[in-house]
């Protein structure tokens, strides 16, 4: 039996050393899935330039089939020339035909660039009133699915809300300051109709630059934390361990984020249809639904 745990444990290195392609997973929502689809989607024409958009899409649109939901919203907040938007477009359509779950997309931009940095909290070192536009009608004649929300977050965010979408199931935040972060932030603030009981987010910039916890997103998210008791952001420590090997030293997984809604009545559902439910004294994992025969079948 060591030798055969051993040869196992070589061949799992040697996978590893030849980076061999993931082979295909049936949809459960555990990361090997993950690591599958997103694997498959960074073949896809395109799709590669925001491999971010591609975690967050089908986390988050995985967790909403989980929860028997047929339609889940993603967001983009900072649009800019709409490069980013396309693609959370042209993603979410390939997800929703793969997951069979209807799949609403929303960008957020003031339309004529950013506002003007109120203070340091907006650090002006790095931005200023009016960077980064849109050519809003060139923008709008590429858009099939996704919705354009223009002005400014602190009053389309609410409206928004008025509007009663699907729950939100992944946001990408990359409205560059303080406050603008902050008036975003109010979309979590809904009504628990209106989210997934956890929501995966991406927050563009944390990481490098002069960023700091005294100013730009990551005040804004300490302060929504401090706001709310059972309502809180918090990294997705070592997600980069998580994903297919050939990806794990890119920068974008240290800037995922999980809204936790720990009240929502969905929170403490399962999550994935399969669960490790028995290891036995070789080390072999076995992974079941819960609701099966598992006990008869490994036990006896
Ligand atoms: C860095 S750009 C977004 C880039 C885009 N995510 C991409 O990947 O191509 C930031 C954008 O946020 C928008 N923005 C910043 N603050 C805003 C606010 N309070 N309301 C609406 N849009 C805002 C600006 O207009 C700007 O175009």
């Amino acid at each position: 039996m060591n030798i055969k745990r051993g040869l196992k444990a070589t061949i799992l290195r040697m996978r590893r050393f030849l980076d061999e392609e993931p082979s295909e997973v049936p949809f459960d929502n555990t990361y090997p899935w993950l690591g599958y689809m997103f694997h498959r989607l960074m073949g896809e024409p395109g799709c590669s330039y925001k491999p971010m958009y591609i975690w967050g899409i089908v986390q988050g649109a995985a967790l909403g089939k989980i929860l028997a939901m047929d339609r889940v919203s993603v967001i983009e907040f900072g649009v800019a020339g709409g490069m980013g938007l396309l693609l959370l477009q042209h993603i979410a359509e390939f997800v929703e035909s793969n997951l069979d779950i209807a799949i609403d997309v929303y960008g957020f931009d003031t339309g004529t660039g950013l506002p003007k940095p109120q203070d340091y909290r907006d650090q002006p070192n790095m931005w200023f009133e009016g960077q980064l536009p849109m050519k809003q009608e060139q923008l709008q004649s590429h858009l099939r699915r996704a919705s354009l929300k223009l002005g400014l977050v602190k009053y389309t965010v609410p409206a928004f809300l008025e509007e009663t979408p699907a729950p939100v199931a992944f946001v990408s935040f990359d409205l560059d300051l303080y406050n603008s972060t902050r008036d975003a932030l109010a979309v979590f603030e809904a009504q628990h109709e209106r989210l997934l009981p956890r929501v995966i987010c991406y927050f563009d910039d944390v990481i490098g630059h002069t960023y700091s916890d005294y100013t730009g997103e990551r005040l804004a998210i300490s302060e929504f934390n401090c706001r709310h008791t059972m309502r809180k952001l918090s990294p997705i420590y070592g997600l980069r361990y998580f994903v297919p090997n050939r990806y794990s030293r890119e920068f974008y997984w240290d800037l995922f984020y999980f809204a936790h809604f720990f009240d929502h009545p969905l929170y403490n559902e399962s999550d994935s249809i399969r669960k490790a439910v028995f290891a036995d004294y070789q080390g072999n994992t076995y992974r079941r639904p819960i609701n099966s025969d598992w006990r008869r079948e490994l036990l006896n």
